[in-house]
């Protein structure tokens, strides 16, 4: 059966707290509920959650457990894509890593280290890329998101590989909206901090309130962000709507980074 709107989101599990919540899960379920069969890909058994929840609403998708870095299970992205829907017309990257080794700086963070993180951000972002756009312009063209961060533009102390995988990851951005327009728009999002399941950590229901109260003290808005909040935006981008918006660098943080730190 060939469907008119096909998207692949990468790293769209839902958190691994029983199913909690994802950036990738809650862009997947939203494509879903916008018309498009979504190809959910994770290498954590979680997917399958982002899969059950779509289906429960109706929608299409099915889930590939798979490490995105690894360039021959990326073919067999495109190729069971290809095969179950016949085209592809939205690409979302998310996966990132976020290991305690690499929060570190680059004095004392190792090369392998580095290069293990390199893959995951910023590679695999490249390799799935690559692959897809034949695809997707052999479908009439479409749409590529890269899930970045707000620390493209900022450092956040000690988390140095991060930030550089994210300033690359906007830079690969630019190179495909410039590359393959007029068929293909890329534009990448930017989000401050987002409450995901993963990063919760052993915090209590306590902790993590006060946790994000901490945070929210930082954001004009007052609050940290949803996860529903970067999918609205990915819906937008991916659709007609943003027709003429492409290799931007789209921040959604909420006022942080234009906000002064200082009163008088
Ligand atoms: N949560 C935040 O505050 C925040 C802020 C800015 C940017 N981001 C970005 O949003 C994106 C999603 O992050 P999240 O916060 O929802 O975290 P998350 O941990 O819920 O999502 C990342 C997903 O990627 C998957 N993954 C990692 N490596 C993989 C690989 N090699 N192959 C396949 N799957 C892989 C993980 O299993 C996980 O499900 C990331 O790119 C992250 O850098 C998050």
């Amino acid at each position: 059966m060939i469907h008119k709107k096909v998207a692949i989101v990468s790293g769209g599990a839902m958190g691994y707290k029983d199913g909690g919540a994802s950036i990738g899960g809650a862009a997947a379920i939203r494509l879903a509920r916008d018309g498009y069969a979504v190809v959910v890909v994770d290498e954590g058994a979680m997917g399958q959650r982002t899969v059950d929840a779509i289906k429960q609403n109706g929608g299409e998708a099915l889930f590939l457990q798979l490490d995105v870095t690894n360039s021959e299970n990326v073919h067999k992205i495109i190729a069971t894509t290809k095969e179950i829907y016949g085209a592809l017309t939205c690409l979302v990257n998310c996966v990132a890593r976020y290991s305690p080794d690499m929060a570190k700086n680059i004095a004392d963070i190792s090369e392998e280290e580095w290069s293990k993180t390199l893959d995951v951000n910023l590679n695999s972002y490249f390799k799935m890329a690559k692959y897809t756009i034949p695809l997707m312009t052999e479908s009439g063209g479409g749409a590529i998101i890269n899930i970045s961060s707000i620390e493209s533009f900022v450092a956040l102390p000690n988390f140095s590989v991060y930030s550089v995988s994210k300033g690359a990851v906007d830079a690969l951005t630019r190179t495909i909206a410039v590359d393959f327009a007029p068929h293909i728009r890329a534009n990448s999002i930017l989000p401050g901090f987002v409450k995901v399941a993963n990063s919760e950590g052993t915090r209590t229901p306590e902790e993590l309130e006060l946790w994000y109260q901490e945070i929210s003290k930082q954001y004009p808005l007052q609050r940290v962000c949803e996860a529903e909040e970067i999918a609205n935006v990915v819906a937008f981008l991916a659709s007609d709507e943003s027709s003429y918006i492409n290799g931007q660098s789209i921040v959604v943080d909420g006022g942080k980074g234009i906000a002064d730190a200082h009163s008088f």
